[in-house]
């Protein structure tokens, strides 16, 4: 069976920060758990690199937007790899293959009479990449990005929307289309009753934003790029390029990401497929923005934390699970640094670590041949249900809490006093296999110590195995 999960592609004009990477340890995890259960999975990442707000960034820097967007999906590149993303595809909106595909996007949206040119005149966020109403500022500020807008009067195409929101509305309503939470559902249904969504331009005047793809039936105006950048998740896998590729991965199975784009994942998107006659995408899940320490993230607060800064502290896998141990997945929350470290010493070096260094170093000095007994069914039907709610929170609940049962029992059956071998074979025994399911459960949050466990377990003569969280100096 298939599994093709994608997360946003995120701008280039940012660094890569802890937000950017709590969506991309969530997809990793997705991956590596379906992977585990034997699915072909395909697991999308990438970068967002067209548009005003890229072309300014590039701009203050003295760079060519090109150069500019080389130089700052690298370092997305570089910050998956500290944290051992297993990404099968990294997508950037200026790969040619994809520019290809837009390119033919727009002009079966053309040819099947979707688009209209119309003059327009409103308020644009660059920030945003999008037009704001009067209601929507605040002081005459956009709320996020405490900027004035920029007043824009041009001629763009425009994308008719409106002939597609009643069925977008019934295929959301129907679950045809699942966006979870049901919060997240209720969400898009009211926006899309408050009849404020109408049509929306999909094209910008090349004389005011150069930096897109080239309309094929207007050179004057380039592409939107919400409509460019939407399109990354069927150009990735084959679109317009490879038939048996695209039918075998696309409709996407999981789309991730955070509310700040549900708009554009659960109406326009759906629509843009609709009017393409694509299948649509399964299922959305859209999770809170999270702030730090109770403050939005923010250059001028000074609070952006860099993943790379925590996998130099914890190292790559205590990251992870540190970052998708906080809270339960979806939720609005707030990121406390300090619990990091709390929660390093007490569910890492004193948890995992310690049960492992534990139970090995006494198969080894006592030479036991571990008896391994059948898995445990019940249990991975458990974590399965939680892997389908998405309730990464839990299955660590559960992990810790196996691993609290497990210390537990040894300190209960003291296997050091044993004098009877059978007895102490027996054991040691339920311990080694304990150990692998714990590590087997660990292994999408933490797959190079769970597998270096499981490696260690695996051998016909047990040696103690290595120090998997050296304390935090
Ligand atoms: N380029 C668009 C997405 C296009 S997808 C077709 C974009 N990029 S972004 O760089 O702004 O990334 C937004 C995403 O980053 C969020 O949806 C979320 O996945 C992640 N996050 C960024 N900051 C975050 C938090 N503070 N909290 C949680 N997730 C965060 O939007």
């Amino acid at each position: 069976m298939k599994y093709y999960l994608t997360t946003p592609i995120y701008y280039v004009n940012d660094q890569p920060h802890i937000g950017h990477a709590y969506t991309t340890v969530v997809a990793d995890v997705l991956a590596r758990y379906h992977r585990q259960q034997g699915r072909d999975v395909f697991f999308l990442t990438g970068t967002d690199e067209h548009g005003a707000k890229i072309a300014t960034s590039a701009s203050k820097q003295g760079m060519e937007p090109q150069a500019f967007c080389d130089l700052n999906a690298a370092k997305f590149k570089v910050a998956w790899q500290a944290l051992d993303i297993s990404y099968d595809k990294f997508i950037r909106t200026t790969d040619e293959y994809h520019e290809r595909a837009v390119i033919k996007i727009f002009q079966d949206l053309y040819d099947r009479g979707y688009l209209e040119e119309r003059e327009y005149t409103g308020l644009y966020c660059v920030g945003c990449e999008k037009f704001l109403t009067d209601k929507e500022l605040v002081d005459g500020l956009c709320p996020d990005h405490k900027q004035p807008p920029t007043s824009v009067k041009e001629k763009n195409w425009f994308f008719k929307l409106s002939e597609f929101l009643p069925r977008v509305r019934d295929l959301i309503a129907s679950d045809e289309i699942k966006i979870l939470p049901i919060t997240r559902k209720n969400e898009v249904l009211g926006l899309i009753k408050t009849n404020s969504l109408g049509d929306f331009s999909v094209s910008r005047q090349k004389s005011s934003v150069s930096w897109g793809v080239e309309l094929p039936f207007d050179k004057n105006q380039v592409s939107y790029v919400w409509v460019d950048a939407l399109s990354n998740y069927i150009t990735a896998v084959g679109y317009n390029q490879d038939e048996a590729e695209f039918n075998k991965w696309w409709p996407a199975d999981l789309h991730l990401m955070a509310q700040d784009i549900l708009k554009f994942h659960a109406v326009y998107w759906p629509a843009l497929l609709l009017a393409l006659d694509l299948p649509l995408f399964k299922t959305e899940f859209v999770h809170g923005f999270f702030t730090i320490d109770g403050q939005k993230m923010s250059k001028t607060v000074g609070n952006v934390i860099d993943p790379i800064a925590l996998v130099e502290k914890y190292g790559a896998d205590a990251t992870r699970y540190l970052l998708l141990s906080q809270f339960p997945f979806g939720q609005e929350a707030d990121i406390k640094a300090e619990l990091f470290d709390e929660r390093y010493t007490a569910d890492l070096a004193n948890g995992y670590g310690n049960a492992v260094a534990r139970v090995t170093n006494l198969i080894e000095k006592n030479d036991i041949t571990v008896r391994w007994e059948a898995a445990d069914k019940e249990w991975r039907e458990k974590i399965a249900t939680y892997y389908t709610d998405l309730r990464f929170d839990l299955v660590i609940k559960e992990a810790v809490a196996r691993i609290k049962a497990l210390d537990v029992y040894i300190n209960d059956t003291k296997p050091w006093q044993q004098t009877d071998s059978a007895e102490l074979t027996s054991v040691l025994s339920h311990c080694a296999n304990e150990l692998k399911t714990i590590s087997e459960t660990l292994f999408p949050f933490m797959p190079a110590k769970a597998a270096a466990v499981l490696d260690c377990l695996n051998n016909d003569k047990i040696k103690k195995g290595p120090n998997l969280f050296p304390r935090l100096s």
